[in-house]
């Protein structure tokens, strides 16, 4: 067990739904600190980096457009095995097998518009939040 940083983002289908603090007010509910918080209007550059591990993917392109359509809200969320705890407030990746209960369970039902996106390990945490922020954004 240890306290961790992960990269938790508020993708455009969940932004264009105005569920960007819904996400943030069950973060907190759960007693998870937020220690870095922006809007960003993504950058093909920025998405494609960001999604890197599935450039070879057929779903790529479509991967990229819809996560530069809209602004998104890019949250740097810390606490006790916070990758974990966050992956799992998210739910399954296809928002059909997701549990009630779970941010993919409670607002989704399209694998392309599944809402918010959560670091699927430390090492992705780190690497990801250094793509979205610089250090001087992020609280200590
Ligand atoms: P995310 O990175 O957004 O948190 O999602 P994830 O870890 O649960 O799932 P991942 O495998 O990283 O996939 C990234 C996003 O790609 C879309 N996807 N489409 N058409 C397909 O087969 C397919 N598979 C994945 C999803 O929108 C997923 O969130
Ligand atoms: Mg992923």
């Amino acid at each position: 067990m240890a306290v961790e940083r992960t990269f938790l983002m508020v993708k455009p289908s969940g932004t264009e739904r105005g569920l960007t603090g819904e996400v943030i007010r069950r973060v907190e509910q759960r007693g998870l600190k937020i220690k870095g918080l922006k809007q960003v209007k993504v950058s093909k550059k920025l998405a494609q980096d960001h999604y890197d591990e599935h450039r070879a993917r057929p779903f790529f392109g479509e991967l990229i457009a819809g996560l530069t359509r809209s602004p998104v809200v890019g949250i740097v969320v810390e606490g006790e095995s916070a990758v974990a705890v966050v992956r799992s407030m998210l739910g399954t990746t296809n928002p059909v097998d997701s549990a009630p209960g779970t941010i993919r369970g409670d607002f989704a039902t399209e694998l392309a518009e599944n809402i918010a996106h959560g670091s699927d390990s430390v090492k992705s945490a780190k690497r990801e939040i250094a793509l979205w922020f610089d250090k001087t954004e992020l609280a200590k």
